[in-house]
């Protein structure tokens, strides 16, 4: 088993696809009762995926950036065993525009779904864990969570709010046994951009961020953010708590 899981419900989001998908195969065959959270009914090929491979899980349809979807979610989930991990992995792009030229509902779509969707998991999910004896969160922000000059306005924002949540419940939550870190990846291939219309990329914007918007390696793929997303769920990594880690290919070095 690539890490320890075993014993325990884990719920990632966005596994329907990209880095959800392969965390969720990663934490499957690493133990874990895999809940596989999406917006889209391609959670159900990931659960097939996890059977096949000898994996156990399950799938779970709906919306992260409605609280009351969120939170029957995360009720479903606790209800097969205990509840000791949650990824918030999914989100969705902004047209990578500056604060004058996105529109609000861009502004507000991106938040409710990114920030929004993360809290509202979190904050369901902490009573169960704590009822658990403890638990592991990860957070999957951005390189836009650590720099200014990722994305655009909306997205940069909503990342930096999930580093600010991670810290917060790291903290306040430490020594009741929950854990709480961030991943923060460069560029991914993976179908994020499908979320939005490409007709719609601020070309002004790109060509202003250009200058400082790459990594020292190149893309990564899902895999490699998987690997460190569910090293962070699993117990070899029970000292690491509050973390906001550049999986980035040298993008913050730069
Ligand atoms: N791909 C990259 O270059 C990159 C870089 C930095 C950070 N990220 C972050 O990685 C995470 C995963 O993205 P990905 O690259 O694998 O993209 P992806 O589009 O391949 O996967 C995202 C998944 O999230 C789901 N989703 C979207 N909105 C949802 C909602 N409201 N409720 C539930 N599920 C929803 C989608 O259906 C999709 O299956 C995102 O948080 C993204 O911001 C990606």
């Amino acid at each position: 088993m690539p890490y320890t899981l075993s014993e325990r419900v884990v719920i990632i989001t966005g596994a329907g696809s990209g880095i959800g998908r392969a965390a969720a195969l990663t934490a499957a065959a690493s133990g874990a009762t895999v809940a596989v959270a999406d917006i889209s009914d391609s959670a159900h090929e990931t659960v097939k995926l996890i059977e096949e491979a000898g994996g156990s899980a399950f799938a779970l349809i709906g919306d992260i950036g409605n609280p009351e979807r969120a939170q029957a979610m995360v009720d479903e989930a606790a209800a097969k065993g205990p509840l000791k991990g949650l990824a918030n992995n999914a989100g969705i792009m902004d047209q990578f525009s500056g604060a004058a030229e996105t529109p609000v509902d861009l502004w507000e779509r991106v938040m409710r779904i990114n920030a929004g969707g993360t809290f509202y998991m979190t904050r369901a999910a902490i009573p169960h864990m704590l009822a658990a004896g403890g638990g592991s969160i990860v957070n999957t922000a951005s390189e836009a969570g650590i720099r200014g000059a990722a994305a655009g306005a909306a997205y940069t924002a909503s990342k930096h709010a999930v580093v600010g949540l991670t810290r917060n419940t790291a903290y306040r939550y430490g020594r009741e046994g929950i854990r709480c870190n961030a991943v923060c990846p460069g560029g991914v291939e993976t179908n994020i951009m499908s979320s939005i219309d490409p007709t719609k990329i601020d070309q002004a914007a790109m060509a202003a961020i250009g200058p400082v918007h790459q990594s020292a390696l190149g893309m990564a793929s899902p895999q490699q953010q998987a690997d460190l997303i569910v090293f962070l769920l699993a117990d070899e990594a029970s000292n690491v708590s509050g973390a906001i880690i550049p999986n980035d290919g040298g993008w913050f070095a730069g």
